[in-house]
């Protein structure tokens, strides 16, 4: 493991992943808020894709939530907060920093669970990190931004 993943126990696991599922429901908000809320001709494509991400939070809120609970621990109610906006450039700003905390996560995520031997949670969560970075990339377009590399942010934390 490189040495900036630091080693946990499975009840520490099961804290991360309880923090994970904070920011799933974190994510299923703002997407439901901002995919009706967001205006402006320019970002009709974008509010349809932010109803699919929406979507696609809430399957991995159950994902995670499954997780926790085979590790027996008890799942979150409570997400992290969720800033507002009129703006949709502010929106969208705020999801892709979301996205890119997430897939930050999810990337340690999977080393911790791998060190476990928790080989099938690192597969599921593996299977989750593909999907945000569909969304972490359809976000950046939306800004006509490059995809940020989080890869850098990492190894500096
Ligand atoms: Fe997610
Ligand atoms: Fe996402």
């Amino acid at each position: 493991m490189p040495d900036n993943t630091p080693a946990v126990t499975r009840e520490e696991l099961v804290a991360l992943l309880n923090e994970d599922l904070s920011r799933e429901y974190q994510a299923i908000i703002a997407y439901v808020n901002y995919s009706q809320v967001i205006k402006g001709a320019q970002y009709m494509h974008i509010a349809t894709e932010l109803e699919k991400h929406a979507a696609e939070e809430l399957s991995h809120a159950l994902i995670i939530a499954n997780q926790i609970d085979y590790l027996g621990g008890m799942p979150t109610v409570t997400p992290k907060p969720v800033k507002t906006s009129e703006k949709a450039e502010d929106m969208l700003r705020f999801d892709l920093d979301n996205e890119n905390e997430t897939i930050k996560n999810y990337r340690i995520r999977v080393r911790q669970c791998e060190a476990l031997g928790e080989y099938a949670i690192a597969e599921n969560i593996r299977g989750i990190l593909v999907q945000e970075q569909e969304h972490q990339s359809d976000l950046a377009t939306a800004l006509g931004e490059d995809v940020p590399d989080v890869a850098r942010t990492e190894e500096m934390a």
